[in-house]
């Protein structure tokens, strides 16, 4: 495994490769846990050569205390990237990538942004998007992986691509849990003994609301979800929300031939917790 600090050293080595490797990108902020290595084994069986960035991007912090105290684990992350089989590994300082400008650029995301994660979080998904484009023009992957945990993300990133005319193919990669259902996230390592134990009930709502869903009755599944967070007291709901996949918005009426999911952010402690779960 090679580890490249410069967007010249990684560049050449990518030009050194031959025209017909097929080259797979899994974007990471570091701090990797199983659900990031798992992404890295699923890149592994469909490229020739996978690359893992990991770069905390300061331009999708709403919060400067987000980013400060944001989990830095460099060491062990190459360790494990190493067993993993990864090839390339990229670690730019953020003067390597924004060369002095620090700033987001800004996207039209047709209204993608304007819910849940982006009401709660100004800016959040522009910084997102400037470094996984910026990401995408340094390293011209044929395909590029994200986690469904960040759905929004997901699909924010699937339209800037689009819009953009870039020709990678986005590749989604289902929530990795922990056994007690906890979706994997690098925030779950700031939680205390007994936030870490309420948190799991985060997704056993949901699935509870899944099941409610069938019965058609959305405002049934919103008290629902409402009312059982609010007897645990190690959490608090931030967001719960009923949307189709594609525009995100609040569903109002239900329409069989749509696909619909649930999304959550939950606050445990000043951990922020998100998750969400497809309900037909
Ligand atoms: O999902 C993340 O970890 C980050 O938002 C990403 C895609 C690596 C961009 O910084």
């Amino acid at each position: 495994m090679e580890v490249f600090k410069t967007i010249k050293s990684l560049q050449q080595s990518l030009k050194g490769l031959s025209q017909n490797k097929t080259v797979g990108l899994v974007p990471t902020m570091g701090a990797l846990h199983e659900g990031h290595l798992s992404i890295i084994d699923r890149a592994k069986m469909e490229n020739d050569i996978v690359i893992a960035s990991i770069f905390v991007n300061p331009t999708q912090f709403d919060k400067k205390e987000d980013l400060v105290n944001y989990p830095s684990t460099l060491e062990s992350d190459l360790k494990a990237l190493e067993k993993r089989g990864c090839d390339f590994v990229f670690t730019p300082t953020t003067e390597e990538i924004y060369q002095g400008d620090t700033v987001a650029e800004s996207f039209d995301f047709k209204g993608l942004d304007k819910e849940m994660e982006g009401k709660f979080r100004t800016g959040h998904f522009d910084g997102v998007a400037t470094i996984v484009k910026k990401l995408f023009m340094i390293t011209s992957p044929n395909k590029a992986y994200f986690g469904e945990k960040d759905f929004q993300q997901l699909q924010i990133i699937k339209h800037m691509v689009k819009s953009e005319g870039i020709n990678i193919d986005i590749v989604p990669v289902e929530i990795f849990r922990e056994l007690d259902g906890l979706a994997m996230s690098s925030r779950n390592t700031r939680l205390n003994e007994a936030q870490r134990k309420a948190a799991p009930e985060i997704y056993q709502t949901l699935l509870k609301g899944k099941k409610l869903f069938q019965q058609g009755d959305l405002e049934k599944v919103k008290s629902f979800v409402k009312n059982e967070l609010i007897q645990n007291k190690e959490l608090s709901l931030e967001y719960f929300e009923i949307t189709d996949n594609e525009s995100l918005k609040p569903v109002k009426i239900l329409d069989p031939s749509t696909s619909y999911r649930a999304f959550i952010a939950v606050f445990a402690g000043d951990v922020r917790l998100i998750d969400n779960i497809a309900l037909n």
